[in-house]
């Protein structure tokens, strides 16, 4: 089967063909960082205005690099949540006009789970079917979670952070130290070039058994990152940094702090259930120091890690085509009938 894959979901306009839910014949991806550069964060209205000039471009050019013609797409998947309402819409309606102009089926997909499925997209990675149960993490710019994935269909979210997700972490840190946007990618660089990265901690956002946003996650598995947004901004304030250096030394202990609570918790799922995969994407998996601990963790546990690859860290349409191939999201009539669905939960259709 191959699918034409379209991701709006937020600040990238993206079109995608995969075959058989492996093989990429083509991944477009147009960025809108130097459109919400100026700002220092993703502005909704900015975004939907520049999916609606791009979508149609975008998704031709997929066409054109896969070299293939209207009539040999099988399929149109898309990503119908979560994310920004305006910018969903227009990848949703362009999926659907897609799907009924071409006589093709619609298959509607949430975000979070092709962000899991994307390790599965790398030529080394086995058959997802014979990877159930694995444990997935997802971190991303919203949402920073620890997913147990039984089949394409059945998911299981076991620990997310509870507030800032890891990538609004990096971004508002970076915004603190003027290191720019996106910040993940500068801080990452900033605490590379740290000279004694130890010299400084970060609270590593623990979070209370009795905090009533866990649900019924453990508290173990969960994390809280506002503190540390504040714990920084603390420091900041009581010891401005000096020099580059300062600044590199800062930004190194951060991402420690992160990254630290973000394989701990890995590494205690682990142990805890009989997972056959550790598969990790979303844009915060590109972290360096996040992609080195986690090979540790997997070490550690015996678990072979899949991560996904570079170009599939970030958002992209190939893994929403990818997982549509597979087997995962909406389909039928229903799926004609969905809606954009901004806060749309891991595991449930709508
Ligand atoms: O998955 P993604 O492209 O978009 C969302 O679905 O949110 O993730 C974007 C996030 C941003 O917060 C960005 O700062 C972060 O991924 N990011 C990184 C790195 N590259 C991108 N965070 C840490 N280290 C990186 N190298
Ligand atoms: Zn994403």
């Amino acid at each position: 089967m191959i699918v034409l894959g379209i991701e709006t979901s937020c600040d990238e306009t993206a079109a995608a063909i995969v075959r058989s839910g492996r093989e990429i014949l083509s991944s477009v991806v147009f960025s809108q960082i130097p459109l919400h550069q100026p700002y220092g964060g993703v502005v909704p209205e900015v975004a939907s205005r520049s999916h609606v000039e791009k979508i149609g471009g975008v998704i031709s050019d997929a066409l054109t690099q896969a070299n293939l013609p209207w009539s040999a797409i099988d399929a149109i998947a898309v990503t119908y949540g979560p994310g920004l309402a305006s910018s969903l819409l227009v990848g949703l309606n362009a999926a659907k006009g897609l799907a009924v102009s071409l006589n093709r089926p619609l298959i509607g997909i949430n975000h979070i789970e092709a962000h899991a499925y994307s390790p599965f997209l790398a030529p080394t990675a086995p058959p997802v079917e014979e990877a159930f149960p694995l444990l997935a993490l997802v971190v991303s710019g919203g949402h920073s979670c620890l997913i147990e994935v039984n089949s394409l269909t059945d998911y299981h979210t076991i620990g997310q952070t509870l507030d800032d997700a890891a990538g609004e972490a990096f971004d508002k840190a970076a915004k603190l130290l003027d290191l720019g946007y996106p910040g993940g990618p500068a801080i990452d660089k900033a605490a590379a070039a740290a000279t004694n990265p130890a010299a400084i901690t970060f609270p590593q956002g623990r979070v209370q058994p009795d905090n009533p946003g866990l649900g019924t996650m453990d508290a173990d598995l969960c994390a809280s990152f506002s503190g540390l947004k504040t714990s920084l901004l603390y420091r900041l304030r009581e010891n401005p940094p000096q020099s580059t250096a300062d600044i590199n030394a800062i930004a190194a202990a951060y991402q420690a702090a992160i990254v630290n609570a973000l394989a701990e918790r890995c590494q205690l799922a682990l142990s805890r259930g009989h997972y056959r995969y550790l598969a990790v994407g979303g844009g915060v998996s590109l972290n360096r120091s996040l992609r080195q601990r986690l090979q540790q963790v997997a070490a550690h546990t015996n678990t072979p890690l899949l991560l996904a690859e570079p170009r599939l860290c970030g958002d992209n349409a190939a893994m929403i085509a990818g997982l549509a191939g597979a087997g995962g999201g909406i389909t039928g009539l229903a799926a004609l009938h969905l809606d954009a669905t901004p806060s749309l939960p891991v595991g449930q259709p709508n």
